[in-house]
């Protein structure tokens, strides 16, 4: 077992791990951010997509340990004071989710993506998406949601309860 020492969403962690947990094992289980979901733990789908240290990872490929010391945010630390994250909300309002699976490593994805590339062309979303994968295939929608926030046209303000399944 090894202490790691980690924030993640803005509070620090200190937990014993056993070294071979994956990151996104200690976030579900025990640090209960679930809202980060496991869709293969084989780095193909993205389901897993968190920040650490603000740049995507996908953090079944991660073992815990090696986030000691960094600051790790899920699709759960996006909203702040009851708002979501401008990219929750156009997904939310270009509706660019049908089971919603995806949708957290998606966002994380996206933000990471406009972070790199604040004007990209529908070309280099799809390309700053290919890690991600939505066997509900509702990619038109989502690319939609990524060039909103782009453009400046995403809707400001959409509250936490909204319905957002983010
Ligand atoms: Fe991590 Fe699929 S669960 S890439
Ligand atoms: Fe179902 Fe993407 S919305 S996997």
């Amino acid at each position: 077992m090894t202490r790691v020492n980690v924030t993640v969403d803005g509070v620090l962690y200190s937990d014993e791990v056993e070294n071979r947990t994956l990151l996104v094992q200690y976030l579900r289980e025990q640090v209960g951010k679930t809202g980060t979901v496991i869709g293969c733990d084989t780095t193909n789908c993205g389901a897993c997509t968190v920040h650490l240290d603000g740049r995507s990872v996908k953090s079944c490929t991660m073992l815990a340990v090696q986030a000691d010391g960094h600051e790790i945010t899920t699709i759960e630390g996006l909203a702040t004071d009851g708002v979501l994250h401008p990219m929750q909300a156009a997904f939310h309002d270009s509706h660019a989710l049908q089971c919603g699976f995806c949708t957290p490593g998606m966002i994380m994805s996206s933000i990471d993506l406009l972070n790199d590339n604040p004007h990209p062309t529908e070309t280099e979303i799809r390309r700053g998406l290919e890690g991600n994968l939505c066997r509900c295939t509702g990619y038109q929608n989502i690319v939609r949601a990524v060039q909103q926030v782009a453009d400046g046209s995403a809707p400001a303000g959409t509250p936490v309860s909204s319905g957002s399944t983010s």
